[in-house]
């Protein structure tokens, strides 16, 4: 399943509203962010926005750019990227500018929606039921594996942002806050009430942009048991590139290894042969760094870009017992351990033998393998 990269955009006011109550929509950027709004949208594959925004707003969600437009023709994408909204009354209106401006179009909706948009939408909009009720994982897997979509957009509202924030399933927040104030109780807010993953997101950056000012953040806090959430993806990414910093070797795999606790903190970081130990495997190193009675263990997920080995000659511990013994209770790896120097090693097996929850996000493969290509034979390199 290859999940697009979700980043949520908005703007919002100093006291966090996302619009007043007006008819109108309240312009909360100005031109210069409207211009990189334009940016993100060029470089997007897809942009989502909720019914209620499109029964708002009436949007087009369009990239205005013509610079940009032949750049993304000159690239083989299309002109302006799929535009996907999301009902599941159906109840939309089909004179909306959406339908009848840019390239592809597709309404995710319920059965019963889709009964109502099939007699209401042009023709040419692809609508799409995904039961009696739907699910975002749903829509993104099929974003992913169907459309081809490899960057989504999303342009709001507030329900939207907020579900897709609280299931884990966002990649990236880039807000711009404007300097306003909307001061209506009833106004819709960026986020609503609700259980948010725990923790602190990270900065990625600030950017003053004309008078808004652009935040991004990216989520920290891991997932729980067997599902993964987008700040797994993004972890086993840092993972992979830790395993790229090893010395080389050819009688080794070259691995990286992050220990985060629940609530997203980093508690340790390591790569294979790190501080000059020619045996040491990354896992082993990370959990070095720790003091064993750290409480947070038990809570605590470990990255590591090939699963963890069960036997080894150089050691007497292999880095599945480590693990074990370590008390943590979840694991997200990248790829399952090759016949290269062990014949079925199955580490993954060993550590769900044992109750631990083993994640495998085969979509970061390619990337832990990139290190190791001269230890693979080539039906294995890719
Ligand atoms: N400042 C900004 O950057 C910005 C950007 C966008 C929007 N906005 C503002 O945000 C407000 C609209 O936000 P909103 O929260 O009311 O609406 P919204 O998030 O745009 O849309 C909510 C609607 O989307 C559909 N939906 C969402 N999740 C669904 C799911 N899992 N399954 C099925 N349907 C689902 C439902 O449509 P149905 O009701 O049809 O079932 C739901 O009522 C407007 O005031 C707009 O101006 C501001």
């Amino acid at each position: 399943m290859a999940h697009p990269y979700v980043l949520l955009s908005a703007a919002v006011s100093l006291d966090g509203f996302l619009d007043d109550t007006g008819p109108e929509r309240l312009l909360l950027s100005g031109p210069e962010d409207f211009d990189r709004v334009d940016e993100v949208r060029a470089d997007s594959d897809a942009i989502l926005v909720g019914a209620g925004t499109l029964r708002s707003d009436n949007p087009r969600l369009l990239v205005a750019s013509a610079e940009r437009r032949a750049a993304r023709v000159a690239a083989g994408r299309p002109e302006h990227p799929l535009k996907v909204t999301v009902s599941a009354s159906g109840d939309l209106d089909p004179t909306a500018r959406f339908w009848h401006t840019g390239g592809a179009k597709i309404a995710y909706t319920t059965d019963e929606g889709a009964r109502r948009l099939r007699e209401l939408l042009p023709t040419d909009v692809e609508v799409a039921p995904l039961g009696p009720a739907v699910e975002w994982a749903v829509v993104l897997a099929h974003l992913g594996d169907v459309k081809g979509v490899r960057r989504l957009m999303v342009e709001g509202g507030g329900h939207v942002h907020t579900r897709l924030l609280q299931q884990g399933l966002a990649d990236e927040l880039r807000l711009a806050v404007a300097p306003l104030f909307v001061g209506e109780a009833d106004a819709p807010r960026m986020f609503g009430p609700g259980a948010y993953p725990p923790g602190r997101m990270r900065l990625l950056e600030t950017r003053p942009v004309g008078d808004v000012v652009l935040l991004r953040y990216v989520p920290t806090a891991p997932g729980t048991g067997r599902s993964a959430v987008a700040a797994d993806r993004r972890w086993l990414r840092t993972a992979c590139e830790l395993a790229a910093q090893c010395p080389p070797s050819r009688t080794a795999f070259s691995v990286g290894a992050v220990i985060v606790a629940a609530d997203g903190t980093e508690l340790a970081r390591a790569h294979s042969r790190e501080g000059g130990d020619p045996v040491v495997h990354a896992e082993e190193a990370a959990l070095a760094k720790l003091d064993p009675a750290d409480p947070r263990l038990a809570t605590a997920t470990v990255y590591s870009s090939l699963e963890p080995c069960t036997r080894r000659a150089s050691r007497p511990a292999p880095c599945a017992r480590l693990i074990l013994d370590a008390g943590v209770r979840r694991v997200v790896t990248a790829w399952r351990e090759p016949d290269t120097f062990v014949a079925s090693a199955d580490g993954s097996g060993a550590l769900t033998a044992q109750g631990v929850d083993v994640v495998l996000l085969p979509e970061c493969e390619r990337r832990a393998k990139a290190p190791n290509a001269h230890l693979l034979s080539p039906p294995d390199r890719s």
